[in-house]
């Protein structure tokens, strides 16, 4: 089966084609037209992905090499993202599996995040088998949730404020980085010091009782930014850009460090051998040291997809519609599907039982 994703629910506008269970093409165009106001306009991110929707299409399906009358399926993000921006992708996506005659299937994008590990990568992929923890960390989302073997999920623990992703953002604009700051910040850190400054990790064993913190797997991150903001203030200028390499580390070392030691303790707690860790933050070269290492010490398998698959791409979309599919549970020919902007757990995945 040939299934075309589209994704369009922030500031990427992906197409991607998946040719009976391999990636033939995975097109991403990221909108640079945000940069100066430092995040994304909704309305411009709109209008970039109007622009360039019909070139990224065609590319994704030419480079699968193959013609639209071989496609046997749509797919595209409904949401959560922004409505105006997700309406693009879903409107065209609707439109053109009616024209051609196929089905459209509607895809949630924090679950494709969340089964990122199922993408085929390479033909050696492995996905995993039996029940795993995942924890999706992205711009908007911090989730971590309990996957059954029948990919019927239950969150256990969110983000009580801001998303990891957010935490890097706004504290690395508070050092005056360009957006998005995350991966600026973890090449900053790479030759900084994470024990410079010790940043607050909440919700955590060192914040907490040990027994009020065992099964806690909810995270907060607003605390750290204010105390980022407080702790520049109190320091020159000149002091910040001498040891901007060592803030970054610390700052990247207080996010890291809550995400690795929930995860894990949720794998303990729900008795469970894997993890899968997705979603933009997932692409952090500290978090996937600290991943791998405290899954070895642990005996934990650990999923986590290759760095163009953690951040918005449309192969994670039409990877999840074939997994929908081969359950057998999704409508077909539903071209009247509304688009959201918050994540919608219950939405899809029913579809997904
Ligand atoms: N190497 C990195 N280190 C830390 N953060 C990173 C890295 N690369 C990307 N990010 C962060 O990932 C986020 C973008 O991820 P993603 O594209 O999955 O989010 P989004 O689609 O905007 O939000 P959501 O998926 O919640 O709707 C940004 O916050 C960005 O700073
Ligand atoms: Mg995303």
């Amino acid at each position: 089966m040939n299934i075309l994703g589209i994704e369009t629910s922030c500031d990427e506008t992906s197409a991607a084609v998946l040719l009976d269970g391999r990636i033939g093409s995975n097109v991403i165009s990221s909108q640079r037209c945000h940069t100066s106001f430092g995040g994304v306009v909704p309305e411009l991110a709109s209008r970039e992905h109007e622009r360039t929707i019909v070139s990224i299409v065609n590319s994704a399906v030419t480079e699968a090499n193959i013609t639209k009358n071989e496609l046997d399926c749509i797919a595209a993000t409904s949401g959560p993202g922004l409505i105006g921006a997700v309406m693009v992708g879903l409107c065209f996506a609707e439109g053109m599996a009616f024209a051609l005659g196929i089905p459209f299937v509607p895809v949630n994008h924090i679950e494709a995040h969340m089964f990122s590990a199922f993408i085929p990568e390479s033909p050696e992929h492995k996905s995993p088998e039996g029940p795993f923890i995942s924890l999706t960390v992205s711009g908007g989302h911090t989730l971590l949730s309990l996957v059954r073997e029948d990919l019927s999920y239950d969150v256990i623990g969110k983000t009580l404020d801001d998303a990891a992703g957010e935490a890097f953002d706004k504290t690395g604009k508070m050092l005056g980085l360009a957006y998005p700051a995350g991966p600026v910040i973890d090449r900053l850190a790479a030759s900084g010091n994470p024990h410079f400054h010790a940043f607050p990790r909440a919700l955590t064993s060192s914040s907490q009782t040990s027994r009020s913190y065992r099964g806690n797997f909810d995270f907060s991150f607003s605390g750290l930014k204010t105390s980022v903001q407080t702790w520049l203030q109190k320091h020159t200028a000149e002091f910040i850009q001498t040891h901007l390499h060592d803030i970054a580390a610390s700052v990247q070392y207080a996010i890291v460090s809550v995400l690795t030691e929930k995860a894990v303790a949720a794998a303990r707690h729900f008795r469970t051998d894997a993890i899968s860790v997705a979603g933009g933050v997932s692409a952090n070269s500290a978090l996937r040291t600290a991943m791998q290492e405290a899954c070895r010490h642990h005996g934990i398998r650990l999923y986590i997809p290759g760095t163009v698959y953690s951040t918005d791409n449309a192969a994670m979309i039409a990877s999840l519609a074939a997994l929908m599919l081969s359950k057998g549970t999704v409508r077909k020919n539903n071209y009247d599907v509304a688009p959201f902007a918050s994540f919608a757990a219950g939405a899809i995945k029913a579809s997904l039982k």
